[in-house]
């Protein structure tokens, strides 16, 4: 991405959503994904702008103020205002903390709006390395702090525990104690952002859990005394690693799976096999974990000669019903033997290996566990759908490149094939094109974003904050790369002719008032659309699409297609004489000329068009395929006309809605579609036959981002979600089950915890009985 990701954010400005395994006592007080930290000078008040300008450059999230009028100035800003009257509530912390800055915690409203800006005694004051305030508030910042996991290795006589630290906080501790565990080290420090590993020992250990006793020594409480804390260690029940009994946790679930007696251990002297060439490049992908995280660089060789111990083989399966991406393995303790015809069903047989192992092989770096091995099996697997995909709206919020390429990474290891990647927005024009650089210099900047939801009723408020950034070609490509690496293919969409204010702002001669337009800063629809009347549209719509077919090797292109409202055009005289031209019905069939005339475009580039439903209305261009998303009606017409259909229902699998209750989710948008409500979606709709159901090409979940900034938030959105969608595209509904899903989501938790992935872990609470209540 460019280095112009302006979004201001404090980096103590931190939504706490955790997976943290230390809940070390439960507070009173709700979960921790409800509340921000705010960084304020709480000295004393602020009486200018100027002061709150110097403040928020500063980096302060949160301001004393005692003025309405500033305050709103501040609030504009994105800043929370803590007034007097608050302030008076805290004397006696205050007296103890003026002259410093001061972390506070704010609870956080699902709309969005603060609430309890500042909640009785909950300062913690920040002096250097130092943190001082009440103790339950302290306990409740390490606690959001710290992420611990443990496991047991050497014969369960050893405990590893790594400590992530992922506040701004540094954390000095002295152990205490253990229980009757002896830790190796006594001294611990844990800078900010980063992570240590703890050892300790014992004869044998199976207590399911064990309190480690520390005192922080920069955490000073009420009464300036270093703080004790009491992390709780999982044990025995967190024996990851360690299990005695055979596990198969695949997600998606394969089409079938033959438990066996015995496993596969790996040691230093196991070989793999290489027989087909098309293994190879899919091998890296177990054979980098298997050398960088459990430290076994296993040799490859051409033919079993030689061979004294076990060993992987990989041959060619010469089974055409396996396709393109269908595998088998029979594993037994002296051999795994992977069949495949193609590299892409190689690369999926490993991904299977993969959750098969330890889940500490998802880790970043080494890690340790008492041994690698896989339960014997035999597993033959082909997917259901061929488009598995899964959706990232970059318009409204860009995530860096690194990013992306985690996103691609996580849907590679659900088996997920198609990354749609929304690349252009009202709200921002986010890929480089060399021939209109314009269109990134004006049209990927926003000269402030919405903070609130607004209505007739409700006037916005804005962050008065620019926004922007957008991913060259070079960073484009790279991406396309990784991503083709792990099987995956970009479907790029340029959304026209609606949504492309981004694009009159850089061009307002396009739009039929001639504009002046700006970047949008609000969500929703705008009004704004491309001329459809005027011809200048076609040679500015060929020119992105020709370096998009460049960039992106795919044989679809997404033309969006959405919510264009046709306002514009019904009062137009280009449009409405354009209309009369062409002899067409109405404005529907307007917009339908414009794509069609596009598809005719691709068409002879050798590109396919796709769009959403909306291309339908006025009649869907001859050879278009559709994306479902208003529901499941379009897909339904489209597929009975012949036409190939993705299924994207915003009822199931739109991840940008809420997935538990209001009250204790962060703003999102839509209604609620909770985990197992997504789960139980099956694409294939009951109104068509099985002929007509062949045009079903596949499943597709979408996360808009609106309300998402951070790349955490988007991780916290789509997973496990994503996960219940991948297991939807690739498992056929006879083996989809949701006790059985959720059976294996838990050790999948475990994977993603190593891998370091920051989903949501409160989908229990919300079944489709609650969610139904709801819609
Ligand atoms: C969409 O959600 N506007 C396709
Ligand atoms: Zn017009």
């Amino acid at each position: 991405m460019s280095k112009k990701l302006l979004c201001i954010m404090c980096c103590l400005f931190t939504t706490l959503t955790t997976f943290s395994q230390n809940k070390e006592e439960s507070l009173s007080t709700p979960e921790l994904f409800d509340f921000v930290l705010l960084k304020c000078d709480l000295s004393s008040p602020v009486e200018s702008k100027d002061a709150i300008d110097g403040a928020f450059k500063k980096g302060l999230n949160g301001i004393f103020i005692n003025n309405k009028e500033l305050a709103s100035y501040a609030t504009n800003k994105g800043m929370v205002a803590v007034s007097k009257y608050t302030m008076s509530k805290c004397q006696t912390i205050l007296d103890n903390i003026k002259n410093k800055t001061t972390l506070v915690f704010a609870r956080e409203r699902s709309d969005g709006y603060l609430r309890n800006a500042l909640l009785d005694h909950c300062f913690v004051a920040l002096l250097n390395d130092t943190i001082s305030g009440e103790e339950r508030w302290l306990k409740k910042l390490i606690n959001s702090s710290l992420d611990i996991r443990t496991r047991l290795i050497n014969n369960n006589t050893r405990m590893v525990v790594d400590v992530t630290n992922k506040s701004s906080i540094p954390y000095h501790i002295h152990i205490t104690q253990c229980d009757n565990l002896k830790p190796e080290q006594k001294e611990v420090t844990l800078s900010p952002m980063s992570q240590t590993t703890l050892f300790l020992n014992g004869d044998d250990i199976k207590s399911p859990q064990y309190t480690l006793r520390a005192s922080i020594k920069n955490a000073f409480n009420t009464e300036k005394k270093p703080l004790e804390y009491a992390f709780r260690l999982r044990g025995m029940d967190y024996m990851v690693g360690t299990e005695s009994q055979n596990m198969y946790n695949i997600i998606p679930a394969p089409r079938s799976l033959e438990e066996k007696q015995g496993k596969f251990i790996f040691n230093k002297e196991t070989r793999i096999i290489l027989k087909d060439k098309n293994a190879e490049a899919p091998l890296r992908f177990l054979t980098d974990r298997l050398t960088r995280i459990a430290q076994l660089p296993l040799k490859i060789q051409k033919s079993t000669k030689n061979i004294s111990g076990n060993y992987l083989i990989f041959s060619r399966a010469n089974d055409p019903t396996l396709g393109n991406e269908g595998y088998k393995i029979n594993i037994s303790p002296e051999q795994i033997q992977v069949l495949a015809d193609k590299e892409a069903g190689f690369f999926y047989a490993i991904q299977s290996l993969l959750q098969l192992l330890p889940p500490e092989i998802y880790s970043n770096t080494t890690a340790y566990t008492n041994e690698w091995s896989i339960p014997a099996a035999n597993i033959t697997d082909i997917p259901q759908f061929e488009y598995r995909g899964l959706h990232l709206d970059v318009g409204r919020h860009l995530y860096p490149v690194s990013f992306i390429k985690k996103y691609i990474d996580l849907m590679s290891m659900q088996k997920m094939n198609r990354f749609h990647w929304h690349l252009t927005e009202d709200q921002g024009w986010r890929i480089e094109i060399k021939k209109h650089p314009k269109l990134t210099e004006i049209g990927s900047m926003r000269k402030e974003t919405i903070i609130n939801r607004y209505s007739a009723a409700i006037p916005g408020i804005y962050d008065g904050t620019p926004y922007g950034g957008f991913y060259t070609q070079e960073e484009i490509k790279e991406i396309v790369a990784y991503a083709k690496e792990r099987y995956i293919t970009i479907i790029p969409e340029v959304d026209l002719p609606g949504h492309m204010l981004a694009a009159l702002a850089t061009y307002p001669e396009l739009g039929c008032t001639g504009g002046p337009y700006e970047v949008g800063t609000r969500w929703g629809i705008y009004d704004d659309v491309l001329c459809a009347g005027n011809e200048n549209i076609y040679p500015f719509i060929e020119d992105v699409l020709l370096e998009v077919f460049k960039l992106f090797p795919g044989e679809y292109v997404h033309i969006g297609g959405d919510e264009c409202p046709k306002t514009r055009w019904k009062s137009c005289p280009k449009c409405q004489s354009k209309i009369k031209e062409l002899k067409l019905k109405d404005e529907h069939e307007l917009q339908s000329y414009v794509i069609r005339r596009v598809e005719k475009f691709l068409n002879k580039n050798g590109k396919k068009l796709i769009g959403w439903d909306e291309i339908l209305e006025g009649g869907i261009a001859p050879n278009a395929a559709l994306m479902s998303w208003r529901g499941v009606a379009g897909g339904i017409t489209a597929a009975k006309s012949g036409h190939p259909v993705i299924m994207t229902p915003n009822t199931y699998v739109y991840l940008d809605h809420y997935q538990a209750s209001m009250d204790i989710s962060p703003l999102a948008n839509g209604r609620i579609c909770a985990l197992e409500w997504t789960y139980g979606y099956n694409p294939i709709p009951k109104e068509l036959t099985e002929q007509e159901a062949k045009h079903i090409k596949g499943v597709q979940a979408n996360v808009w981002t609106e309300y998402i900034k951070t790349p955490e938030q988007v991780e916290y959105m789509a997973y496990p979600r994503a996960n219940a969608v991948a297991e939807i595209g690739w498992s056929s509904p006879e083996h989809k089950n949701w006790e059985d899903y959720l059976d294996r989501l838990q050790y999948q938790f475990k994977r993603w915890q190593f891998y370091g992935l920051n989903c949501a872990t409160h989908y229990k609470s919300f079944s489709p009985q609650t969610q139904r209540a709801q819609r």
